[in-house]
């Protein structure tokens, strides 16, 4: 074999649906030397990030923390451990992420009820009124806050009440909205909850912070199967995570490292902060877009901040025009998936990359990619 010569990885603009680019002290903090998972410094980080995570979440839940794995890892856990074999589950289903929900708790055995909408449109609580009556005894209801695959934000405030009423507990998945927009766990009475680290946190992939409210917790540690998955088992991670310290795996140090720091610059920015300067840029390029008559066709009054599904103009290649935008601007942005695949452009503004700078990039660049 050769020794491959050194990787040199291109500066590129991440406008896709994640990662998007990250703050170079989050950078720096990934580079600082390893200290062992049980070293009282990590420890001590361990605590500021759950402190922080509790904080962005808007929740005074004392189990939230970060899994080690990506955002589906997070959707896993939160499944595995509420759901045994023959619980009823309702899952709305507008995009990727409602059907990997489906086939997630499908694995568990859950008997699964799905509530779809078009794909750009959002979920709504009388689709969900309307499945609970036809449902005799649901376990649990999980909807997809901000659907990155179609760009829309569904309202779940009266969808978790609802699921209350009936007695079910409301699973919610913040992977796009965490950090970017409004997300408030306890306000909304959300039992669970997971997220990820490379959107609007601007951290790389690797993490899913997590949260379960007390009643959550109950539900999984009251279980009368044992939870299938030893490495997501609440159980045995709460150990680790919480005051005992008992060694369960091996926590990915480095990238706690850089969570911690990507959480102290949503602080030192201001959440709300945070949140407005998405919504800011969100409203730029929609007005650069509509000047170059292009739009956004994900359900109006519903559109998100962070991930912008634009129509791909009659006559345009949608695939040559990525292609282009990478090879020529050094500019990453999404295509459309499933019944949007070839019709709609992604373009995130997620976390570092929400910048009004960029957004002036990216709409020159489409001009001139567009006009030739
Ligand atoms: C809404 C949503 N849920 C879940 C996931 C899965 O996260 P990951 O790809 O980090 O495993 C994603 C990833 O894009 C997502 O956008």
């Amino acid at each position: 074999m050769q020794i491959p010569s050194a990787f040199n990885p291109p500066p590129r603009l991440l406008l896709g649906p994640g990662p998007s680019n990250v703050a170079a002290s989050v950078l720096r903090a990934m580079a600082q030397p390893l200290v062992g998972h049980l070293d009282p410094f990590f420890v001590k980080m361990m605590e500021e990030i759950k402190a922080m995570l509790r904080e962005v979440f808007q929740t005074k839940n004392e189990l939230t923390f970060p899994i080690s794995g990506t955002g589906s890892a997070g959707m896993e856990f939160c499944f595995v451990n509420l759901i045994e074999p023959g619980d009823e589950v309702i899952i709305g289903v507008n995009g990727v992420f409602g059907m990997r929900m489906c086939d997630v708790a499908e694995r568990c055995g859950a008997k699964v009820t799905k509530v779809e909408s078009a794909w750009g449109s959002i979920i709504t609580p009388q689709q969900i009124a309307d499945a609970l009556k036809k449902v005799s005894k649901p376990k649990l209801v999980a909807v997809v806050h901000a659907e990155t695959s179609t760009g829309v934000l569904t309202p779940v405030e009266e969808i978790s009440r609802l699921a209350h009423a009936a007695g079910a507990l409301f699973l919610l998945d913040t992977v796009t909205s965490l950090g970017g927009c409004p997300v408030r766990l306890d306000e909304w009475q959300v039992d669970a909850v997971y997220s990820g680290t490379q959107k609007c946190l601007s951290c790389p992939p690797g993490l899913s912070p997590v949260s379960l409210s007390p009643r959550a917790l109950e539900v999984a540690t009251k279980r009368k199967t044992k939870v299938q998955s030893w490495y997501l088992d609440v159980n045995l991670l709460s150990s680790y995570w919480g005051q005992e310290r008992v060694y369960h795996h091996t926590a990915p140090i480095t990238m706690n490292y850089g969570l911690h720091e990507a959480l102290r610059l949503v602080f030192l920015e201001g959440l709300e902060n945070r949140w407005h300067r998405h919504e800011q840029n969100h409203l730029a390029l929609k007005k650069g877009l509509a000047e170059m008559s292009l739009e956004i066709v994900s359900q109006a009054g519903h559109q998100l901040w962070q991930l912008n599904a634009v129509g791909v103009p009659a006559g345009a290649d949608e695939a040559a025009v990525r292609k282009q935008l990478l090879a020529g601007y050094n500019i990453e942005i999404g295509a459309g998936l499933g019944p949007l695949k070839g019709k709609i452009w992604r373009i995130g503004l997620m976390g570092e990359s929400s910048r009004k700078e960029n957004v002036d990039t990216v709409l020159a660049a489409l001009r001139e990619i567009l006009k030739k």
